[in-house]
């Protein structure tokens, strides 16, 4: 019988949560179970080897079968104010099936109570520490990926809904790697708050970036934060959560965030690597970024 701890990774069918799985399986050290509502989107991660079972976190009587033997979970939710009631859900379940360590994906810890999911994602932290865990919190600024993947960049147009703002950011790829890192390591890691954001950009700074490596011009274009929202609402966002982004892109506009250009230094000593910057990320992800 192996003797290697079993992780239950959430969201692995998601941007961070499948980089964590793949960082997991070829650690092969671990043992890797991903979570997932939707087994069809899984099937590249059961071809390396992880274990896919069932796990809806709006369905209880997925909770316990799927957390059955798990030792170490990562919990997290998508971008809906139900993250509450599944965080609180899949928590009390992985209590009681005996999960030992929870490694927690939540946002930005900027001191402002303004920004409701902020402080949502920290009433869960408070919750895994109520219930006795062993935790590892991590609090990462604005993700990178979010110009591709919220379709903010198109044809070399990048929609900017925070005009000058400097906001902190980080690639997904680096929060999946201090994940990874503190899922296999939870001793080493255990009772932390991780804050992940390495370098503050505006979007005109970053269409420069842009520019520059790509060899074509890339533009900004304004627009409202209510523009944004009527965006997002169209497309079938959920009104709770997206309000909370439209109030934070108005404190944004009006400076009214504290630090929300705040960039940290602990990403070297968790990891033993460097940071992605703007530059070694659209280095990397060229094609991407090509029009
Ligand atoms: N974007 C940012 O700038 C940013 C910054 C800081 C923090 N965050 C946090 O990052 C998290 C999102 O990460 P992401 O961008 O990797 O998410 P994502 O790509 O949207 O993926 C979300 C994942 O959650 C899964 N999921 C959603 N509802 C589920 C349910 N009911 N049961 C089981 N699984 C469910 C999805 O499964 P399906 O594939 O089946 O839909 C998917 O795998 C959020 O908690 C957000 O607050 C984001």
């Amino acid at each position: 019988m192996s003797t290697q701890p079993t992780i239950l990774v959430l969201g692995a069918t998601g941007k961070v949560g499948a980089k964590i799985a793949q960082i997991l399986a070829q650690s092969g050290d671990v043992k890797v179970v991903a979570g997932v509502r939707s087994p069809n989107k899984a099937k590249t991660l059961e071809a390396i080897g992880i274990e896919i079972r069932h796990l809806d976190l709006d369905r209880q009587e997925t909770l316990a079968p799927a957390l059955a033997g798990i030792d170490r979970a990562l919990l997290l939710t998508g971008y809906t104010v139900d993250m509450l009631k599944q965080s609180k859900a899949f928590l009390d379940t992985a209590k009681q099936t005996g999960v030992e360590h929870i490694v927690h994906i939540g946002a930005s810890g900027a001191p402002t109570n303004e920004v409701a999911h902020w402080g949502w994602h920290q009433l869960i932290e408070k919750y895994i520490e109520a219930l006795g865990f062993s935790f590892t919190h991590l609090r990462p600024e604005a993700f990178m990926q979010n110009l591709l993947g919220f379709g903010w960049l198109k044809l070399g147009v990048l929609t900017n809904y925070i005009a000058n703002t400097r906001w902190s950011w980080v690639s997904c790829d680096d929060v999946a790697l201090v994940a990874a890192v503190t899922l296999r390591r939870p001793q080493e890691h255990r009772g932390q708050i991780y804050p992940l954001g390495y370098q503050a950009a505006t979007m005109p700074e970053i269409a420069k970036e842009l520019t520059e490596i790509i060899g074509k011009p890339f533009q900004v274009d304004n627009h409202s934060p209510e523009e944004f929202l009527e965006t997002v609402l169209k497309a079938g966002g959920d009104p709770a959560y997206m309000q909370c982004i439209y109030h934070q892109l108005k404190l944004n506009i009006a400076n009214a965030i504290p630090q929300a250009d705040a960039t940290f230094d602990n990403f070297e000593q968790i990891t033993g690597q460097k940071p992605t910057t703007w530059r070694s990320l659209i280095q990397q992800e060229r094609s991407s970024f090509l029009y």
